[in-house]
């Protein structure tokens, strides 16, 4: 794992833009794979004022976001879909046909709907870089804790932990979806290079287990540990839980003389 600690919020998004657009100007047919949740806005942010300022293009982009509530209007302003276009996709010139979330109606199979978004990754030849917010319980997408580390992309009922952190985000007679398709773990792990944002106290635990805990299903991010390209970046209050915090940001210096010689990438 390449743990990245930096002073604030800001200065994570800023460094997780950069490997976006460093991929998207790289490659030709670039995939990228897209997170929800209030941590991946100010990288959308970041993302928005690069298209703007800096003319970066995205027209070639494919995306699939890591998950959507079960049986949700694609036009309820809770979906993901929404919340995609309302912090990106409205706001670049990515072709809407192009970017994808694993939706599941009622009527629809969510086994079928799973097995249809993993061969729509694969069709597109895989995912290039995957953004990962994480839950304060470990959580990534929507892979509560003991999800299985092999699973693919599926339907799952969210615990209460997780409906409690994110009923902020609902209206008092607003419905709650209690269930979500997401991408599995190892849908996760097999995108080329993950980078995972953890801001504020209240995801330090979670970003300790993460890193330094044992290889569990009760915290499915530590199964980024098996990944060849794990990059995790945390402010301060993220990483506040973590031991050797100086050797991960003496670590990154050097790394980042490397980075600007060769750039990011393989
Ligand atoms: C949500 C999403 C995750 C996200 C996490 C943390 O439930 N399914 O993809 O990483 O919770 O969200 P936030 O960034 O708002 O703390």
């Amino acid at each position: 794992m390449q743990v990245i600690i930096l002073e604030n919020p800001e200065e994570v998004a800023q460094h997780a833009s950069q490997w976006v657009v460093e991929l998207i100007t790289k490659k030709a047919k670039p995939v990228l794979g897209l997170a929800t949740g209030s941590t991946p806005i100010s990288l959308y942010k970041n993302l928005v004022k690069s298209h703007q300022e800096d003319q970066i293009d995205f027209s070639h982009v494919t995306s699939f976001n890591l998950d959507e509530y079960h049986n949700i209007d694609i036009a309820n302003e809770q979906s993901y879909r929404v919340f995609m276009k309302n912090h990106l996709f409205d706001k670049i010139n990515i072709d809407q046909k192009n970017t994808h979330l694993p939706t599941c109606t009622q009527n629809e199979n969510p086994r079928v709907q799973g097995l249809a978004y993993e061969e729509k990754i694969k069709h597109a030849g895989g995912i290039d870089l995957q953004i990962l917010g994480i839950g304060a319980n470990g959580h990534i997408g929507f892979n509560e804790p003991t999800s299985s580390l092999r699973s693919k992309t599926r339907i799952k009922t969210l615990t209460q932990q997780t409906l409690q952190d994110n009923s902020r985000l609902f209206k008092a007679d607003e419905y709650q979806p209690t269930m979500a398709m997401t991408m599995g773990i190892s849908t996760i792990l097999d995108a080329k290079y993950v980078l995972l944002m953890a801001t504020g106290t209240n995801k330090a635990t979670a970003v300790n287990d993460m890193i330094t805990g044992p290889l569990s299903a009760i915290c499915p991010a530590s199964a980024l540990q098996l990944h060849e390209h794990a990059i995790i970046v945390l402010d301060k209050a993220a990483a506040s839980e973590l031991a050797n915090q100086e050797y991960f940001i003496w670590a990154n210096e050097e790394h980042q003389k490397i980075n600007k010689t060769y750039g990011f990438f393989l």
